[in-house]
């Protein structure tokens, strides 16, 4: 084996392992804990909201999860808050660093599936040229699949209409993104996909919620039944979602207002944010900015149930 392919796999065997003997803040990796986050931070270009390329420096819902992850993980979640990316990080390296790997990220739709495949394909273009030429030399790239020869392994965005994208895989890494709006016997194409993933491998099912019904909630509910772990990143988790001009004008707070800033610590920049958001988006905001993982279910169009019965 050659040394590159020999230092990735030594890497791959210790993702989880934690640092030490170094200082990451000296580094500017304020946030790193294992050989994982030194990588993803190290090695690993986003595009962040501002459209500029950053290193991806792990933010506070990518953190949380990256810090509490098993196995087998249900995330219910705010939008925007980076999860998609992070997922696709963890995976990217995993994929890299373990030879043999096979990775599927199945999306709710093409185009969505494509912006994956955007995120994955960035993370590729920019590590250094070394890597890419070396070890990390891809044989087929399109806007669906990389393969890694020298590592015989490879990364794949699927979409849940694709009844057949788990078939005939093992599949390490598997990651079900807006499974709250995955069309045509959902409950099938997870099944099939999770069927191909052993005991040891990775499962995320990730969605912003869409109703109290469907298999994502189901999924959601049962989580302790099936040993999945849950984790919930409700909106302030993103520092962004703040609008400091309207704090001044936000006293008096309503009790459901306050209740927030007693439970979350929300701030008046955030609760001034929060007015706006639902004055804009209404009923969707409990659904799409949630705030706690039960009434994020009961907000969306599709659901009958009244809040009376939570
Ligand atoms: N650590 C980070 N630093 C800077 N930008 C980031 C970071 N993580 C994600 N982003 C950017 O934040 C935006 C949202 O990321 P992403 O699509 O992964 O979030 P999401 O929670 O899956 O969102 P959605 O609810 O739309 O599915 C993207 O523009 C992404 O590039
Ligand atoms: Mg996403």
């Amino acid at each position: 084996m050659s040394q590159d392919i020999a230092l990735l796999q030594r890497l791959g065997m210790s993702l989880d392992a934690k640092i030490s003997g170094l200082r990451p803040r000296a580094f500017g990796f304020s946030e790193c804990q294992t050989i994982r986050d030194l990588l993803i931070a190290g090695v690993l270009r986003v595009r962040n909201k501002k459209r500029g390329l950053v290193r991806l420096l792990p933010n506070r819902a990518q953190r949380e999860f990256g810090g509490t992850c098993t196995h087998r993980n249900i995330v219910l979640k705010a939008r925007q808050l980076g999860i998609t990316t992070y997922v696709a990080a963890r995976f990217f390296v995993q994929t890299i660093t373990r030879p043999g790997t096979m990775t599927v990220q199945v999306a709710h739709d093409q185009e969505s599936a494509e912006e994956i495949f955007k995120i994955v394909h960035r993370f590729w273009e920019n590590l250094p040229n070394a890597m890419k030429r070396g070890a990390l030399t891809r044989s087929r790239a399109n806007v669906r699949q990389m393969v890694f020869p020298r590592l015989d392994s490879e990364y794949r965005v699927a979409t849940a209409a694709d009844v057949n994208a788990g078939r005939g895989l093992t599949i390490h890494n598997l990651h079900c993104s807006e499974v709250a709006r995955w069309l045509r016997d959902p409950a099938e194409a997870l099944a099939s996909l999770r069927a191909a993933v052993p005991a040891d491998g990775d499962i995320v099912l990730e969605s912003t919620p869409n109703g109290a019904g469907g298999v994502f909630y189901e999924e959601w509910q049962h989580a302790n039944e099936t040993g999945y772990t849950r984790h919930f990143f409700p909106w302030w988790y993103d520092d962004e979602y703040r609008d400091r001009a309207g704090a001044e004008r936000v006293r008096p707070l309503t009790p459901e207002e306050q209740e927030l800033v007693l439970s979350a610590g929300l701030s008046d920049e955030q609760i001034a944010w929060r007015r706006t958001n639902r004055a804009q988006l209404r009923k969707l905001a409990a659904q799409e900015y949630a705030e706690d993982p039960i009434s994020c279910f009961l907000a969306s169009g599709e659901c009958e149930i009244g809040r009376a019965h939570v």
